[in-house]
């Protein structure tokens, strides 16, 4: 049997490999995702902009897609990366692997390539399995959901061989189990039915049960593993929390699901449903940020009675994005999504900029901010270095990004604020009302402060890509000299 994992210690190049094939694709994407973003956002104060060149709906489609396809790309990647470290084997299976990436990789391409040259157009059979399913956020054909579910597959056979072959830590075990409900869910949004509330049932089923579910439980498993590589926590500890997180989040986040059944055509006891179990959705995201924060005090307090000065973190930049999480995931998906889950106020704030300014900030909070910590867990690795410290640019990237999503979230919160007074509580929440609310001073002046705070967001994107390709090899050339 192996030991456990150190800190500064890789194993398995191969999956290493495979796992930073995966990340750099998902930079990629994380880049297009932005640039669609701010096309979207400029549309919002010069409609015309684009104008059936590269439309409104488009736009903000590949946008949203996008997103969510980079963080599935770095969430594979860092289950390829941190395999071998906690089997204490090398993938099995990675030629396998490799060929998944291409073919997925290239499905991918024709999707996206689809969706700009065929733009409108009217829906039909041929369409959904062709061109766009018209689910938001999972729009590809069906074509590509089956090469998805294949390409998946492979991915998870080699996960779970894998740990079959090499040693059980609780960490995987809570991975592999996890994994298999992740991928299983994605089932649920692939059949076509023509009834819109059925479909919008089950469509929540991917998107709910993703993010406030299952994704939750996988960021608790990196950010175990990370803060025993960075910090050396202890393993006992970081499990301990991973299974009480494991248990809170499957129980608030399975009936939390209510709280997407208010206004679809569902039965009315959702509300009772949604409103309490949603509402007890925050105390599993306090639980990962005293994790973070407690992990963190107790190798401190261990160190000084062993009178040294404590854990150093061997990877400063990574370290520093876990901790944003800590904090981002609280914020973007506990305070703001707890402040619209009761039916009381969702009746008013229901798909209102309300709604867009906490996809951001959880989004970003909860799963961005993680999994550019893996990029950087990834450039450690790639250049062998032992002590990765934050440069300027790493700071530069995560103030900026930070700063221009918690902008973007402020300036949406004012939007649907005022959309709530005047659009719904005011005038009605008719089709009239919806305009007259779009043309408002504080509306306006919203979209245009989101799109200046998307700009600044940008800018901080682009000292992260600088940064990444130019830290590791600085590093290395200190730790040499
Ligand atoms: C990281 C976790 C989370 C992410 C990524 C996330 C993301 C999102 C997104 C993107 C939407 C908009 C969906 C659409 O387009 O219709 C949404 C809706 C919603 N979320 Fe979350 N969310 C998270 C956690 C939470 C939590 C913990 C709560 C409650 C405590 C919550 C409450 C809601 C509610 C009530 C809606 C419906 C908004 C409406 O009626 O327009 N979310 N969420
Ligand atoms: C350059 C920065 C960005 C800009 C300008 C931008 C702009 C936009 C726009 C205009 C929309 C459409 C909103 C609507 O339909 O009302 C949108 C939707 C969305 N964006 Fe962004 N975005 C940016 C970055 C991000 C980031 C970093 C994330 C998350 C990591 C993100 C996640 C989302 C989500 C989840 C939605 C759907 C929200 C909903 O359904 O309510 N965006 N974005
Ligand atoms: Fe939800």
């Amino acid at each position: 049997m192996l030991t456990s994992i150190k800190t500064n210690e890789f194993r398995g190049d191969k999956s290493k490999e495979l796992g930073m094939m995966y990340f750099r694709v998902a930079i990629i994407l994380f880049g297009a995702q932005l640039l669609m973003g701010l096309i979207a956002a400029i549309q919002f104060i010069v409609p015309g902009f684009l104008f059936e060149v590269f439309d409104f709906s488009v736009a903000r489609m590949v946008h949203i897609n996008a997103l969510v396809v980079w963080m599935l790309y770095a969430m594979i990647g860092s289950v390829y990366f941190m395999l071998p470290d906690e089997t204490g084997v090398e993938t099995v299976g990675i030629g396998l692997g490799k060929l998944a990436f291409w073919v997925l990789t290239a499905a991918v391409t024709v999707v996206v390539l689809v969706f700009i040259f065929v733009q409108v157009g009217s829906g039909t059979e041929t369409s959904i399995w062709l061109i766009n399913e018209g689910r938001e956020y999972l729009e590809a054909p069906r074509w590509a959901d089956i090469g998805i579910v294949v390409v998946v597959l492979i991915f998870y056979w080699n996960t779970f061989a894998t740990y079959m072959k090499g040693q059980r830590t609780g960490i995987m075990t809570v991975m592999v189990a996890n994994l298999m409900a992740l991928a299983g869910l994605y089932l649920a949004g692939m059949f076509f039915t023509d009834n819109i509330s059925m479909d919008q049932f089950w469509w929540w089923w991917v998107i709910h049960l993703w993010v406030e579910a299952t994704w939750e439980v996988f960021v608790g498993t990196l950010a175990a593993y990370a803060l025993i590589k960075i910090i050396g926590a202890k393993r006992e500890i970081v499990e301990m929390w991973l299974w009480i997180e494991v248990l809170m989040l499957f129980g608030s986040g399975i009936l939390g699901l209510g709280h997407h059944y208010f206004w679809i055509g569902t039965p009315e006891y959702w509300w009772e449903i949604g409103a309490l179990f949603s509402s007890l959705e925050p105390v599993p995201l306090i639980a990962m940020f005293v994790h973070v924060l407690y992990d963190w005090g107790k190798e401190q307090g261990i160190a000084k009675a062993e009178g040294h000065k404590g854990a150093v973190a061997n990877n400063t930049p990574a370290l520093s994005w876990i901790v944003t999480n800590a904090f981002g995931n609280f914020l973007g998906a506990g305070i703001w999504g707890f402040f619209h889950t009761l039916p009381q106020v969702n009746i008013y704030t229901h798909g209102t900029q309300f709604t867009a300014a906490h996809g951001h900030l959880s989004f970003f909070g909860a799963y961005a901010t993680i999994l550019i910590g893996m990029f950087y867990m990834g450039i450690q690795y790639a250049y062998g270095i032992e002590r990765l410290k934050s440069t300027f640019k790493s700071k530069m990237a995560i103030f900026l990004l930070t700063f221009g999503v918690l902008g973007m979230g402020v300036a949406l919160t004012i939007a649907g604020y005022e959309q709530v007074l005047v659009e719904r509580a005011e005038l009605g929440a008719g089709w009239n009302a919806f305009f007259v609310a779009q043309d408002l001073p504080w509306y306006v002046q919203a979209q245009l402060w989101r799109t200046i705070m998307g700009v600044v967001t940008f800018v901080g994107f682009i000292y992260l890509v600088w940064d990444l390709l130019t830290i590791g090899k600085q590093a290395k050339a200190a730790q040499e000299a």
